[in-house]
């Protein structure tokens, strides 16, 4: 949800801004842009369309200065127009502004500065912060040693209802940048005689691995020499400087098409990376050392309520099941957007989990602050340390997955599917799951990697059934219990990254409506496992047939299906209830990557979507 990067180095900015904005993209890709100081002068450039566009045009202009900021707009306010592109500059020309959030009271704002004389030249919300900066620059007098851009950017924001991440050039101050944020990201590298200051450590690990994450309602003040950061209070913040485990290969194709076909192919290790570590010696329950709650604590919850949004709602879907299943406790889940305004009645004994891969989705970062606002604890199962939500939860447990960059989510996922079976055991085990039963499920879940990996084997039968369903204008996705999430995430990455439009389905439920589309020209992926239904799964899928619709019937090895069920199959090697979810998932993805990629869609890049949503 916009991506932004500045420099402050020795070297030429240009195209450090634009390798940094290239690992960016995942998080908007309609205009990009960079602003470069060049001795007294700002010189902009600024293009819709993707990075590469900005970066040939940028090549044909001479930047030399070693100061810039860049940006890639996933437009909220105004068009995708080279206009509304990022950065902007004040009508005196003296900043240049990039912003990711919204201004609230932008249009106030600009009357105001209308009023005093000030121009525009977009229909952003970010322009009007850019002037007002300006303004403020005028307006205040200089005061005992302070910055006089500092401090006319801490005036500016005082003044600003919103969310934003911001960085700042100013033609009187050389080899400076001012940078801002509340509830959007703003991550500091600390190099070698240089800063490089990013949404996300993917754009600056090529440079540095020491890194300071920026909090809320802090202001960041770069110069060739040093850096310093305040509060909007102007008391002084003492940086602590983290260091970050990711390397740059993590952020690289390593020979795959694309992020999202490494990301669905590395998943054995990231499942291992996701459970390492976190099995009691006795081989009978899962660990987690950052619960921060006592056995007692965790033995005394009567309810669970997990939160999310998109694909981590799923997996709060399928946490649901498993607990309820083997540790016996209440869950509710939720969108993270809808519990933030809905005054959900709630019992004082009930923990919360949120669930997100990037840590920094606003929804969910505001309903973790809701729900922590009333008294209760929240928990983060989240894959990006230093993120928002993994600094503002109780505690939590990391994913471990690394850098997930394809917009479309995947190994985020699974794991996420396979920290909330750990969850499931580690609470069972308290309660009423017996040592021999906890044995088998760690057991289970141990083999989740290799299960995962004979699922992957069988991508090209897969890539073969994508052919002959790529032309399909609408599919549904049909299964029951554990794998109705993973059916609506079957029909959620189809749609995202194929635009075929899709629907997931409770399998039961489709005589209640769905079925009215069951047509030849509507295929059915049915999960059918082995299992206590599988009979009535059987009768779902005939009931399919008798009205000659066709079916991708997705079943467990050895399961016999009656004759002319499946018009194509797929077979998951019989495995643990704990880990059907996560085994389930894999043909869906890859069936959609493929039908995506038949159909020539930007797999890694689809249409207005953001892997990172950091507006409401
Ligand atoms: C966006 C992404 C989805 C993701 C959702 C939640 O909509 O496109 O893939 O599932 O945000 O993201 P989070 O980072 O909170 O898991």
């Amino acid at each position: 949800m916009c991506g932004i990067v500045g420099y402050v180095g020795k070297q030429k900015a240009a195209s450090i801004l634009i390798e940094g904005l290239k690992r960016l993209e995942y998080r908007g890709y309609d205009s990009a842009g960079i602003a470069v100081l060049q001795g007294a002068r700002i010189d902009v450039a600024k293009k819709t369309g993707r990075v590469d566009v900005l970066a040939k045009s940028a090549t044909r202009r001479r930047f030399t200065g070693a100061t810039g900021i860049g940006h890639t707009r996933w437009a909220t306010h105004g068009g995708v127009t080279d206009a509304n592109a990022h950065p902007h500059l004040s009508s005196d020309g003296k900043f240049a502004l990039i912003h990711n959030g919204v201004i609230e009271n932008h249009a106030g704002m600009k009357k105001f500065l209308l009023e005093k004389g000030y121009t525009f030249a977009s229909e952003t919300d970010t322009e009007a912060l850019v002037n007002l900066v300006a303004y403020h620059y005028e307006k205040e007098p200089v005061t005992d040693g302070k910055s006089r851009f500092l401090e006319s950017v801490r005036r500016a924001l005082m003044h600003v209802e919103g969310t934003y991440g911001i960085a700042i050039l100013c033609t009187d101050c050389p080899g400076e940048i001012v940078a801002a944020r509340k509830a959007s990201p703003l991550v500091l590298g600390v190099g070698d005689q240089e800063y490089i200051l990013a949404s996300d450590v993917a754009a600056l690990v090529s440079r540095t691995q020491n890194v300071v994450y920026l909090k809320d309602g802090e202001l960041l003040h770069l110069t060739p020499a040093n850096f310093s950061i305040i509060t909007q209070d102007e008391e002084d913040v003492s940086p602590v400087v983290d260091r970050i485990t990711w390397n740059i290969a993590d952020a690289e194709l390593g020979g795959y098409r694309c992020f999202m076909e490494k990301e669905i192919f590395e998943q054995p290790a990231a499942l291992e990376n996701a459970m390492r570590g976190r099995f009691a010696e006795d081989g009978s329950t899962a660990l987690f050392g950052g619960l921060n709650l006592t056995p007692a604590e965790l033995r005394q919850i009567g309810h669970l309520v997990f939160l999310g949004c998109g694909t981590a709602w799923h997996a709060c879907l399928v946490a649901e099941h498993l607990i309820e299943r083997f540790a016996r406790v209440p869950v509710e889940v939720d969108y993270a957007s809808e519990f933030r305004y809905r005054n959900t009645p709630l019992d004082r004994d009930t923990l919360f989990f949120v669930m997100s891969q990037s840590g920094e989705t606003i929804d969910t970062l505001g309903a973790l602050r809701e729900a922590r606002r009333k008294g209760f604890k929240v928990l983060a199962i989240n894959n990006t340390v230093g993120s928002s939500i993994a600094r503002e939860s109780d505690g939590g447990i990391y994913q471990h997955v690394g850098p997930e960059i394809g917009v479309a989510s995947t190994k985020a996922f699974t794991s996420q599917l396979l920290i909330a079976a750990l969850v499931a055991l580690h609470i069972a085990r308290m309660r009423d799951m017996s040592f021999n039963d906890g044995v088998e499920y760690v057991k289970a879940v141990k083999s989740a990697p290799a299960l995962v990996h004979r699922v992957l084997e069988q991508a090209p039968r897969i890539r073969e059934i994508a052919k002959r369903h790529a032309h399909y204008k609408d599919m549904l996705f049909l299964g029951r219990l554990s794998l109705f999430p993973i059916a609506l995430e079957g029909a959620l990455k189809l749609k995202e990254i194929s635009y075929i439009h899709a629907e997931g389905y409770p399998a039961a439920e489709m005589k209640h409506g769905p079925i009215a589309l069951v047509s030849p020209e509507c295929p059915a992926v049915f999960f059918a496992p082995k299992g206590e239904i599988f009979n009535k799964l059987v009768s779902s899928i005939q009931e399919i047939k008798a009205r000659h619709g066709k079916t991708i019937v997705i079943t467990t090895e050895g399961c016999e299906l009656p004759p002319g069920v499946a018009d194509e199959l797929i077979l998951l090697p019989d495995c643990h209830e704990a880990v059907l979810p996560i085994v389930a998932t894999i043909p869906v993805q890859l069936l959609s990557y493929y039908i995506a990629l038949e159909r020539g869609c930007d797999v890694d890049k689809p249409r207005n979507l953001a892997k990172s949503v950091t507006v409401e």
